[in-house]
């Protein structure tokens, strides 16, 4: 499948709203990946696909989870809609024919984060954070700015923001989320 034809295969899977924001995505995937020396191309697919299963119900994403063998944990199964980006790395290698790993680990990673995350797999998680369709929230200028000046830098205070959003929210934070913060901290010590 060639992209365009990825294109028009997932604008048919997403609602509008969820298409114009992965065009979004797509438009800040590739500025960053320009930044960062990181494929472009690789880039534009990883945004293309990150939501591709965003849009398919709750009971059907439960099914193909169990049909994939895609592991959930307990606030998973608490809140399905984490699993949409597990879920959206198994439906890019088998509907859209996405071998890299590392794009499908951009697409898996791109709502928890994880630890020691690639730099692609970062591009992802903050072009999801700031694309320009994004309803403004407290913090979105400062990771706007702090994305094109320093991807570690615009990681932590993105992840550290979130915790705050799901604390605030009395939700669960998942253990992957504080990997990724921890590893990157930690990373930014060494330095
Ligand atoms: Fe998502
Ligand atoms: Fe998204």
């Amino acid at each position: 499948m060639d992209y365009k034809d990825i294109k028009q295969k997932l604008q048919s899977a997403l609602s509008p709203k969820r298409f114009i924001h992965t065009l979004g995505v797509v438009e800040t995937g590739i500025k960053l990946a320009n930044v960062y020396n990181v494929d472009e191309r690789k880039a534009k697919l990883s945004a293309l696909l990150h939501d591709c299963a965003k849009n398919i119900p709750k009971e059907k994403k439960l099914r193909l989870c169990k049909e994939y063998h895609i592991f959930l944990d307990d606030i998973m199964l608490k809140d399905i809609e984490l699993s949409h980006s597990f879920l959206g790395a198994e439906i890019a290698k088998r509907e859209y024919g996405i071998k890299d790993e590392d794009i499908l680990n951009a697409i898996r990673y791109h709502t928890t984060g994880r630890k020691n995350m690639s730099k692609l797999e970062k591009i992802i998680y903050l072009a999801d954070y700031i694309e320009p369709n994004r309803i403004p929230f407290e913090g979105l200028e400062k990771i706007r700015k702090l994305a094109f000046e320093n991807l570690d830098e615009a990681m932590i205070f993105a992840l550290k923001n979130t915790l705050d959003y799901v604390k605030k929210r009395n939700k669960i934070i998942h253990p992957l989320t504080i990997e990724a913060l921890k590893s990157l901290s930690f990373n930014n010590k060494e330095d």
